[in-house]
């Protein structure tokens, strides 16, 4: 454990390795009690560094170094020193190899970082800085070698053996044991390394790539997982193809490689040839798994499968770059979604995502930019800022340059920079160079952190049939960052007539063929924008799409609004007039009395869209979701939470009793009825139900009651049967709840996925998720302090979506988070420091409850030998 204060490292004190590594050749001796790590590494001096001789530096972290040898001869212990996890030896020559034998604990490896043991099996988890916990090693991402991997187990209990690469050796050891070695031809940062060795069960498939090599694909689960694996496996072939035909990417190795592991800290990792997903993630069947799982795994499969070159064949020079692939590979796998689903439900889903959470984090005490400039520890900045806000940032540059010119710019990118590693710049670099598109404002996107806020008003000349559009951006301060330069933003908008035409867009009196969508180029703090020859003033659809990633003030009336849901042709806009809305109506009702009148035409809105069965059902079924809890407290000054969610519950409470008998209308038109389909139709009549007889429920009604208990029982997928589980959960029916919890535990606790959706349920429900309901949860048997699946389906469950709950007055909710937080530090400081965020946004908040979240922070603050991960997220948020 560390004493000291973590360092802070800096992007501007970036330096090239002093050394290379060519190959690496690493041998593991793998027993219960540990295993031996034999590394061999062909090293020589950086051409590139400094002419003065370096002494050799490796990283290390929890290793028993047991010898070191330098070309062959074991040092004697004063050649090397061994200190604050590194291991230095001063006097190398240019060229050399370095052996290295490390004594290692997976069995006691609780933070999941390095190799570790999950239900039995050994498996690895190397990204960011997780290699050094295997041996010691230049532990950064720009040193690309050539791995050799020899790994010897016993056979009966480790019959399966896998790293990167392709097989090329196998056989029988003494005592039962066995060894296979794997050698990957393409060179590669250690942090894409991967090791297996388990008693899994083999599933195999084929994919004939555009050049017609065949693609050996094969999946491993434990046994009992045998039958979840289909859908991953055609979602990998669906992702193969999508690659190739709009990104032309060929795969490059003969093997493709996915496992399936019970602990792990995030959803997957891309390892080269071998990807290692969390079984959350990877693992489905119709019964287990909701069509949101689905959708997840068809995405995280594709997201690792991307990487392998957004990512594997061009990575990150150091660790400030992660958006590069990141980011990146997030808009890849999105627009693949989008070709694979409903486009505009994609993109209402991430823009939900981006605009509740990672707006949050911009304006919260980690705020940082797409590229950050420092980090203390980097597991902390695994961010929606550099994952989602990143993606949104490739996107703007695949609308500006359009998709022929995006496509020349990512060609020239990978070729450019193929097996090597590279900054967000040399991105961008590239995009400019194959479009000509000049994207110097535009970078600014990369180096400012914080949400830009476009404040927007309009005036409408009758006399010269002139409507001019003024845009001011501001770009809030964020820490260490002030006074910020206006960025380049691309706003997509139209105009629509009082009939709800859309109105030509002419920026000039002479515009001969005037568009009905335009997007301005936004890049003064303030512009004016006139569109001639306009009858009348028109109502403005602005930010179409989601065109930039920031927030649009724009003073709609609510009669406006209510024009836009029901006649903007874009459907994102559609759900977003709605959404603001609904805002609009549940802000208006915060802090006021029970009798204050909720506004009569939101019934209209919603009764209309309930029965229109022309608009597209998927977007129908998204509009039907009021604005969450979250959503509300991230746009409030000053959060008062029970008073939000009181609002907001009088306002559902109110539609469900007006609408109580076109819900039950609803719910009949859309009786699923026929086979389990993944289409965006089936999905949308599933959520349409089951948003129903949520409502419903929701107001006690003894109809929707029979229907849930009935869907509950009945239900042939996961999707319906969580869906009246949940509806029950958040009755008031007591008896109807706990029998149906019950029911459910008993079918499913062996299913480990969905224990962990059974626990969720419970965590974020206002009825069935108080304090003394969570502390029952953790002492259930199936729960498990080890696994993050769980830690997560509970704590953070709670924390960041039973709001009231977490919430309460007395603050029992913080102290218990902040308990919850001291406990995992020792264990496992990812999980714990990724806790901490529902905390961290106590400025957000009423002084009531900003001041009792402060003190939860100071509690965690004070804890003895506090890990770098909870340390950084601690002090930054109470600094
Ligand atoms: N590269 C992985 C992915 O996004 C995530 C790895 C995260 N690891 C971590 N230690 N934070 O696909
Ligand atoms: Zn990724």
């Amino acid at each position: 454990m560390r004493t000291n204060q973590p360092q802070t490292i800096y992007l501007s004190e970036y330096t090239v390795p002093a050394y290379l590594v060519d190959h690496v050749d690493l041998r593991f001796e793998l027993f219960e009690d540990g295993a031996r790590v034999h590394s061999t590494l062909t090293i020589r001096r950086n051409p590139q560094g400094s002419e003065l001789a370096q002494p050799l530096v490796l990283d290390g972290d929890s290793l028993t170094l047991e010898a070191v040898h330098l070309n062959g001869d074991e040092l004697a212990p004063d050649a090397y020193e061994e200190h604050d996890g590194q291991l230095v030896v001063a006097n190398v020559p240019e060229a050399f190899t370095l052996g290295v034998v490390t004594w290692i604990e997976p069995q006691n490896n609780t933070r999941l970082e390095g190799l570790y043991k999950s239900s039995g099996m050994f498996c690895t988890q190397c990204e960011a800085e997780g290699f050094r916990c295997i041996t010691y090693y230049p532990d950064r991402p720009d040193v690309m070698a050539r791995f050799r991997t020899r790994i010897e187990a016993d056979r009966s209990a480790y019959p399966v053996l896998l790293s990167n690469g392709n097989p090329v050796e196998q056989g029988a050891l003494e005592d039962g044991r066995h060894f296979v070695t794997w050698e990957d031809p393409f060179p590669k940062p250690c942090y894409l390394f991967a090791l297996v060795a388990g008693d899994l069960v083999e599933k195999r498939d084929s994919f004939t790539t555009v050049s017609g090599r065949n693609i050996d694909l094969r999946m491993y689960v434990e046994p009992r997982n045998a039958e979840k694996c289909d859908f991953a496996m055609d979602s990998l072939k669906r992702a193969m193809r999508w690659d190739e035909e709009v990104f032309g990417r060929e795969y490059d190795l003969d093997i493709f490689m996915i496992v399936a592991v019970d602990d792990f800290n995030m959803g997957a990792m891309e390892n080269k040839g071998l990807n290692i997903f969390n079984s959350s993630c990877v693992l489905a069947s119709q019964d287990t798994a909701t069509d949101a799982a689905f959708q997840r795994i068809e995405a995280i499969v594709a997201h690792e499968y991307f990487h392998n070159w957004s990512g594997n064949r061009v990575t990150c020079r150091d660790w400030f770059q992660l958006s590069l692939k990141e980011g990146f590979t997030v808009f890849r796998d999105a627009r693949f979604s989008e070709d694979m689903g409903s486009p505009t439900v994609k993109r209402i889903e991430d823009a939900t995502l981006l605009r509740t959470a990672q707006f949050a984090e911009d304006a919260g005490p980690m705020a940082h930019p797409i590229r950050p400039a420092s980090y203390m520890e980097i597991s902390n900045f695994y961010t929606l800022t550099i994952y989602e806000k990143g993606a949104e940032v490739v996107r703007m540059i695949y609308n500006l340059l359009g998709p022929a010119a995006f496509r020349e710019g990512s060609d020239l990118y990978f070729q450019r920079h193929d097996g090597q590693a590279v900054t967000t710049d040399d991105f961008v670099q590239a995009m400019e160079d194959a479009s000509g598109v000049d994207l110097g404002q535009f970078r600014l996107w990369y180096e400012q952190a914080g949400t830009p806020v476009l404040t927007v008003s309009d005036d409408f000349d009758e006399a010269r049939g002139i409507y001019r559009l003024t845009v001011e951006q501001a770009i809030p301060d964020t820490p260490g960052q002030t006074d910020k330069k206006p960025q380049h933003i691309p706003f997509a908008l139209g105009l629509l007539g009082a009939g709800g035409e859309s109105l030509p867009l002419r920026l000039s009196a002479d515009d001969e063929a005037p568009q009905t969508e335009r997007v301005l180029d936004l890049r003064e703090p303030t512009q004016s924008f006139e569109f001639h020859g306009l009858s009348e003033k028109p109502v403005p659809s602005l930010l179409r799409h989601f065109s930039a990633p920031v927030r649009v003030n724009y003073p709609w009336t609510r009669e406006q609004l209510l024009f836009l849901m029901s006649h903007d042709p874009d459907g994102f806009n559609r759900w977003d007039a709605g959404q603001r809305l609904a805002v609009d109506v549940i802000q208006s009702l915060i802090g006021q009395p029970d009798s204050a009148e909720i506004e009569p035409r939101l019934v209209d809105a919603y009764r209309h869209l309930l029965n229109d069965t022309d608009l597209d059902q998927a977007l129908v079924a998204k509009m039907l979701q009021l604005p969450s809890e979250a959503y509300l407290v991230e746009l409030s000054e000053s959060a008062d939470v029970p008073a939000i969610h009181h609002a907001r519950e009088r306002v559902l409470n109110h539609l469900a009793v007006a609408l109580r008998d076109d819900l039950l209308a609803c719910y009949e038109r859309n009786q699923g009825g026929g086979d389990y389909q993944l289409t965006p139709t089936a999905i949308a009549s599933r959520s349409l139900r089951n948003t129903a007889l949520a409502w419903l429920l929701h107001i006690d009604d003894e109809r929707g009651r029979e229907l849930a208990n009935s869907q509950f029982e009945q239900a042939d997928n996961m999707t319906d049967r969580l869906g009246a589980l949940r509806a029950l959960v958040n009755s008031g029916f007591d008896e109807d709840r706990t029998r149906a919890l019950d029911a459910f535990y008993e079918r499913f606790s062996d299913d480990p996925q969905v224990v962990e959706l059974w626990f969720s349920v419970q965590a974020s429900s206002s009825k069935a998720g108080q304090l003394p309901q969570i502390h029952r949860l953790l002492e259930h048997p199936a729960f498990d302090w080890k696994n993050p699946n769980k830690v997560r389906s509970v704590v953070a469950v709670f924390a960041g979506q039973n709001l009231p709950a977490f919430h309460n007055p007395d603050g029992s909710g913080y102290n218990f988070l902040a308990e919850q937080v001291r406990r995992l530090d020792d264990s496992n400081p990812q999980i714990a420091a990724r806790l901490v965020t529902p905390l961290t946004r106590w400025r957000k908040f009423a002084p009531t409850y900003g001041q009792q979240m402060k003190a939860a922070l100071e509690g965690i603050r004070d804890k003895q030998s506090l890990s770098r991960d909870v340390y950084e997220v601690v002090h930054k948020s109470l600094a």
